[in-house]
């Protein structure tokens, strides 16, 4: 019984290691030369460079670190980690096919090592990787959403398939659902759990209430309309602060069309989400409201770059047990928890993955974008609260 469960586990990674690769290399198939070893924006590097760092983060744990397989490729090394060169120095990158080459040949390696590798006391490592992998992949894809958008070639959208399945008069999506007051478990001790999520605890919730959607490009457009960016009773003094700092007046990746009006507005900082909540007299929810809201979410959603763009909040009928829906996939929706570890923390595989991020400038994310490969309700991203670039968009709660 054993080994035949050791076998599908297994077997199970070696489908995953190869559907992310599959994603991977269309994404690299995609990109254009030009842009390859271009910065998208001084917080980000060089699409190429994550292409190399994949390889390289995969051959460093399982190659050098599991298979005490001696490093090759040295010269990559301080190109592709990614504790070695600063983000600017990055654009001096090898062509794209040397970086397909690269992922390849580790690939085949890793594959073979796989075959004989002990998995009962390595599926989580293994398990890791291949989100590290898809995490690169959502991060690739935005950047190349916002080459695409400075070139002004944004071509999207079919928009045939886009249309709202509601009727027209709860088209405003202004529904809020009640999560009464009671104990749960937040984040999680499985397998694929990231350090950060575990261990998985008990805390007790006040009654709150949540908004069924996300925020629409609608509804934001009415903050924007009624002087959003100009009142500065909106904005948090930090918020405030950034915006004269950072003089925008709509979301990096606002189309103005009311074709969009159903679709989750995103591209927006933490503190843009949190003037439209001051606006609506409401509050962005803490990570764990949020989570609560979304136990028994379903995966059918819009996810992994199947359909590429957002989707109606509505397109996905199914809803959390607390009856919300469009908690996965989609847009990353900003929560107000700051980003720290959980009672008992414990780093892995390295301290440099979540534990160097606890420090009280980074906002919690929760639920997952239409370019997220692997979702869960327990899983936290983090950014910066004036990140505009990711995938993001939010919700309000109320109490
Ligand atoms: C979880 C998306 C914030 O890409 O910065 C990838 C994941 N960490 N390689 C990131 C990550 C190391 C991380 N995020
Ligand atoms: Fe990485």
């Amino acid at each position: 019984m054993k080994s035949a469960s050791i076998l599908s586990r297994k077997n199970s990674i070696l489908i995953e290691l190869q559907q992310v690769r599959q994603n991977t290399l269309d994404l690299l198939a995609e990109i254009d030369r030009s842009l390859f070893s271009t910065q998208a924006h001084p917080d980000f590097s060089p699409i190429g460079w994550h292409f190399g760092h994949i390889a390289f983060t995969e051959a460093y744990w399982i190659l050098e670190h599991l298979a005490n397989i001696s490093p090759s490729f040295k010269k990559y090394h301080r190109l592709f980690a990614a504790d070695g060169l600063p983000k600017k120095e990055r654009e001096n990158l090898p062509d794209i096919l040397t970086i397909q080459k690269y992922l390849n040949v580790i690939r085949i390696k890793v594959l073979k090592y796989l075959e004989s590798a002990p998995i009962d006391k390595q599926e989580r490592l293994w398990r890791w990787l291949i989100q590290h992998e898809s995490q690169h992949c959502e991060t690739i894809t935005f950047l190349w959403q916002l080459h695409q958008q400075r070139q002004n070639q944004t071509s999207l959208v079919n928009f045939n398939h886009l249309s709202s399945s509601s009727s027209p008069d709860n088209s405003t999506f202004e529904d809020m659902v009640i999560v009464e007051a009671g104990e749960f478990i937040l984040g999680s001790d499985a397998i694929e759990a990231q350090d950060n999520e575990r261990p998985a605890h008990k805390i007790h919730l006040d009654t709150y209430w949540i908004d069924r959607f996300p925020v629409t490009c609608k509804q934001y457009r009415q903050f924007m309309a009624m002087g959003g960016y100009q009142k500065v009773e909106y904005w948090s003094s930090a918020g405030w602060q950034w915006l004269q700092q950072n003089p925008v007046s709509q979301p990096l990746y606002w189309v103005d069309s009311q074709d969009w009006d159903d679709h989750p507005v995103y591209g927006i900082s933490y503190y843009e989400a949190e003037a439209y909540a001051k606006f609506a007299h409401k509050r962005l929810p803490t990570e764990a409201e949020w989570e609560k809201s979304a136990l028994g979410a379903s995966l059918k959603c819009n996810h992994s770059r199947l359909v590429g763009h957002t989707t109606p909040v509505n397109a996905y009928s199914d809803t959390s047990k607390h009856g919300c829906q469009d908690m996965l996939g989609n847009v990353w929706e900003w929560t107000s928890s700051w980003f720290y570890g959980y009672p008992d923390f414990a780093n892995y595989p390295y301290p440099g993955y979540s534990k160097v991020y606890f420090d009280g400038e980074h906002k919690v994310l929760k639920g997952g974008s239409f370019a997220t490969g692997s979702l869960r309700t327990s899983f936290r991203n983090w950014y910066h609260p004036h990140v505009r670039q990711i995938l993001a968009g939010f919700r309000c709660v109320k109490d």
